[in-house]
């Protein structure tokens, strides 16, 4: 299979290529054909060079003569291909049974949704290329540090896996479909990835005793009333998947060790999301903190229709979905990525939910539970004062006025973050003050004895604003 890759490689056959050729900004919609694109698509698959070739062949699921092949790659690669499943007969030519994409320097095996403009029936266990904007929100919320130890639980085609290899020293990645098993062999095979182990595993079910530094996981969230897909259900709720994941993580985790994953949920009357995720690591959530950084949030409606938008499903999906709202008291729905941190040693453990902005990253959700946990560390008081805080410059602040004594008074300010957390904090003047007169110079100290002298509160209640404006961007230390 490595020479398979290699070929592929060789052949010029990269993300960036197929990007210009079909004018895309993200490859995932040249595996979905639809309408005018789908036409459009068929078009520019005509034409010469190689890369175009295996494009029509490969993503485009069109059929080719034996020669043809030949004529773009050498007999042992076309015999590879056959051999390895990614070419099947269709009458005397052959053809592309799944996709065979090229992702971030990797090639990915999968099942296609399409042959040509036509759709194929999904099977219950269809596996997802692994390249769709939730999957990539997926890998970019990821720590890509060196790590020892690495599991992703829901590999599917194995693209975190892989990608993880790339700096975890050992990877173990884990499904329940046999389908994903036999995709996520294969492609490892293609990309030479010999550290990663992929095993059939109901979550934990089939590790013995294993634990590990990190924990990945993007793991189906769709209410089972509107999809029976392996990939995409996730039980009565939407949340039991990530229920049993959560539940059995703790003792998987080594102390330190951080748990990345995709998450969508309900934020549910009286019961927000982190609350419930919380609730869901049981008794072992004792040793753990929780970080959901929330990327977008939608009213139920809004959510409803995307869902049916994206099946084309009819008007009594909806009636269905208004009553999976009601039934779990659901006033918002989210989507976002999530830490869970396994406490290295006994401290109080704390849960924190951000907004993110735009373009924040995986660096910044990490600084934010590294901030966390440093808050609660039994040094942090004497280390933080002796540390020189600057304002970040993304945020502003608006006044409030009230008319006191024939005088317009301001009585109180809201700041508003817009980096890397979209953040408003309800505050004193003071609190802005203290925002802006952190220069990178004054200590953390000096800056907390100057508005101590200004306003006479207490330096415990100042350390916590203080810790407040770090943990919101505001101030960077
Ligand atoms: C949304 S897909 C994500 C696939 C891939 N990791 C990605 O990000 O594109 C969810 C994956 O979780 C797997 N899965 C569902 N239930 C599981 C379970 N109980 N244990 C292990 N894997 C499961 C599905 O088979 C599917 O491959």
């Amino acid at each position: 299979m490595k020479l398979v890759g290699d070929y592929l490689r060789s052949a010029g056959y990269t993300a960036e290529f197929l990007l210009t050729h079909f004018s895309l900004p993200r490859l995932h919609h040249l595996f979905y054909p639809l309408g005018r694109q789908g036409e459009r698509f068929a078009q520019l698959y005509r034409g010469p060079g190689t890369p175009l070739f295996l494009a029509r062949v490969f993503i485009g699921g069109y059929s080719e003569s034996k020669d043809a092949f030949l004529a773009h790659m050498p007999e042992a690669v076309f015999d590879a291909l056959r051999e390895n499943g990614l070419l099947e007969q269709a009458g005397t030519d052959w053809r592309a049974p799944g996709l065979l994409f090229p992702y971030d320097g990797l090639f990915i095996n999968a099942d296609r949704a399409f042959r040509g403009q036509e759709r194929m029936l999904p099977d219950r266990n269809y596996v997802a290329g692994g390249a769709d904007p939730t999957s990539v929100a997926f890998y970019e919320g990821i720590a890509a540090t060196p790590c020892r130890t690495l599991l992703e639980v829901g590999t599917g085609s194995g693209v975190g896996a892989l990608l993880a290899s790339r700096y975890a020293e050992q990877v173990w990645a884990v499904d329940i479909n046999p389908r994903s098993i036999t995709y996520a062999r294969r492609n490892c095979a293609l990309n030479g990835a010999h550290r990663v182990t992929v095993m059939e595993s109901d979550l934990y079910s089939a590790l013995g005793d294993l634990r590990f530094e990190r924990i990945l996981a993007n793991l189906p969230f769709v209410p089972s009333t509107e999809s029976t897909a392996v990939f995409a259900a996730g039980g009565d709720d939407g949340e039991r998947i990530l229920a049993g994941f959560l539940e059995g993580v703790v003792e998987r985790l080594e102390p330190g060790g951080r748990v990345y994953a995709l998450v969508m949920g309900a934020d549910r009357e009286d019961d927000p999301f982190e609350a419930r995720i919380r609730r869901y690591l049981g008794a072992g959530g004792e040793e753990c903190d929780v970080a959901l950084f929330s990327s977008k949030t939608m009213t139920p409606m809004e959510f409803a229709f995307d869902q049916i938008l994206l099946k084309n499903s009819d008007s009594a999906a909806l009636y269905r979905w208004i009553g999976f709202f009601e039934q779990f008291h659901v006033q918002q729905m989210v989507l976002g990525n999530l830490i869970v941190q396994r406490r290295r040693e006994e401290r109080p453990v704390f849960t924190v939910r951000r907004t993110l902005s735009s373009n924040a990253s995986i660096a910044d959700m990490d600084q934010l539970a590294d901030w966390e946990t440093r808050c609660l560390s039994r040094d942090f008081v004497p280390s933080v004062l002796a540390s020189k805080p600057r304002t970040s410059g993304h945020w502003e602040a608006l006044s409030k006025h009230q008319l006191r004594d024939g005088q317009m008074t301001t009585i109180s300010y809201s700041i508003l973050a817009s980096h890397p957390f979209v953040e408003t904090i309800e505050c004193a003047p003071w609190v802005v003050s203290m925002a802006s007169k952190a220069n990178g110079e004054l200590t953390t100290s000096q800056l907390l004895g100057m508005v101590q002298q200004q306003t006479g509160q207490p330096g415990e209640a100042l350390l916590g604003v203080f810790a407040q404006l770090v943990g919101t961007g505001i101030l960077e230390i």
